[in-house]
């Protein structure tokens, strides 16, 4: 379904609204058939990328591109897409039939053929049986479908979803995602999503775009956004994450020795056995780790669950050490606070074994604190980076 045609275009976008920029240089390809979702805090300008993309802003500078034919000046009803917005709003006053048919009625499309498509679409969002009621004797997450089933009724090109299921509860929501997963492998259409939720964006696309203050800080497949962040935003942004500092004592091709937490550890530069360390290029404000060398400050990330923590022997000396100071028994998982010596506190996740419960750490153990060879990201400190 999904190939590498590119479907959607933006070639060094940025916008400003006066004299604030919203947007800065923006350059992006998105594939026809690909579910790409803008994640990002409020007001990073994912909204404005959407109507940017519908023909509802127009750049400051910078091209637009759908199906390889340049919209940056076509209004929105020349473009071969259609928007769900953020705060969806049915015709009150018509059916559910009704307000899907009526972009159709618009283009003066013949009544038969309304008709099929109308049900066809319905039935997609599975309102069908629903087609005679008024948006005031349907729920959000119905209301939310119609608009949907209204979206895709033209059958566009792209379809551009802007927080539309933010309004849901969480079991809809859960829902509701399936069910968009089901209609993009349905109509094969291109999806742009937006969301501030990190668990929506990951579940449903095959790549993530993590957007900060209208900059794109890293764009690609959901595992690499996690595993291989490639930066403290991004890393912070999506998931638990702990963060050392540290600074480099010797390099040795992919690998180092540093001083982290004021002990001397080994750290891999290639990161999940991926080679070369892919996750140290340089990213929207990153240098690449190859600048990295005898006295670079450094910061080691590492994920909860990549911990790894063993008991500490009495009199054990040198390596990372701690004491457990909390335990959080979280149903599958166990949430474990460790005091490192210096005092920093860290999280580690592991699972619950029912068949070993003297595997499990009490307040007050001393343990080694260690990671999944490979796991640990390793980036240049620069000092600048907070959330
Ligand atoms: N028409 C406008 N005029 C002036 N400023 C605007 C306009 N539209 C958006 N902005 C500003 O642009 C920035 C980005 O807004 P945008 O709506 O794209 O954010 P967002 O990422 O969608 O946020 P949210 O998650 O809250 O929906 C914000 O600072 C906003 O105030
Ligand atoms: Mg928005």
């Amino acid at each position: 379904m999904e190939n590498t045609l590119p479907c959607i275009e933006l070639e060094h976008v940025s916008k400003r609204f006066g004299d604030q920029p919203v947007l800065g240089d923006i350059h992006l390809t998105i594939n026809h058939g690909e579910f790409l979702t803008f994640l990002g805090p409020s007001g990073c300008g994912k909204t404005t990328i959407l109507r940017l993309l519908a023909g509802f802003e127009h750049p400051s500078s910078g091209r637009v591109r759908i199906g390889g034919k340049d919209v940056t000046d076509l209004p929105p009803h020349k473009r071969a897409v259609n928007t769900v917005f953020q705060n969806y709003a049915l015709f009150p006053h018509m059916t559910v039939f009704d307000n899907v048919a009526f972009g159709l009625r618009m283009r003066r499309t013949p009544a038969k053929v309304i008709e099929e498509d109308v049900f066809s679409a319905l039935r997609m969002v599975k309102m069908e049986t629903h087609h005679a009621r008024r948006p005031s004797q349907l729920s959000g997450g119905q209301q939310q479908r119609v608009a949907i089933a209204r979206a895709v009724v033209n059958k566009p090109l792209v379809l551009l979803l802007d927080e539309p299921l933010s309004a849901l509860d969480y079991k809809l929501r859960k829902a509701m995602q399936i069910e968009l997963k089901e209609l993009r492998r349905t109509l094969g259409i291109t999806f742009v999503f937006v969301t501030h939720d990190q668990e929506e964006a990951f579940s449903m696309s095959d790549r993530v775009a993590v957007m900060n203050e209208g900059a794109i800080e890293q764009i690609d497949s959901p595992s690499v956004i996690y595993e291989k962040p490639k930066n403290l935003f991004v890393a912070r942004f999506v998931g638990e994450i702990n963060t050392f500092e540290g600074r480099v004592l010797s390099r040795n091709g992919v690998s180092m020795q540093a001083l982290v937490e004021g002990e001397e550890v080994r750290l891999s530069l290639g990161g999940n056995g991926n080679g070369n360390g892919a996750h140290c290029a340089s990213g929207a404000h990153g240098t690449a780790c190859g600048s990295l060398s005898a006295g670079s400050p450094i910061k080691v990330l590492l994920r909860p669950e990549d911990v790894r923590l063993e008991r500490a022997a009495p009199g054990d000396a040198g390596g990372l050490t701690g004491a457990i100071v909390d335990t959080v028994y979280k149903g599958m998982t166990i949430d474990l606070i460790v005091e490192m010596s210096g005092g920093k506190k860290i999280l580690a996740t592991e699972f619950f074994n029912e068949d070993a419960p003297e595997a499990l750490f009490s307040v007050g153990e001393r343990v080694r604190v260690g990671w999944v060879e490979d796991w640990e990201v390793v980036l240049p400190d620069e000092g600048s980076q907070s959330l």
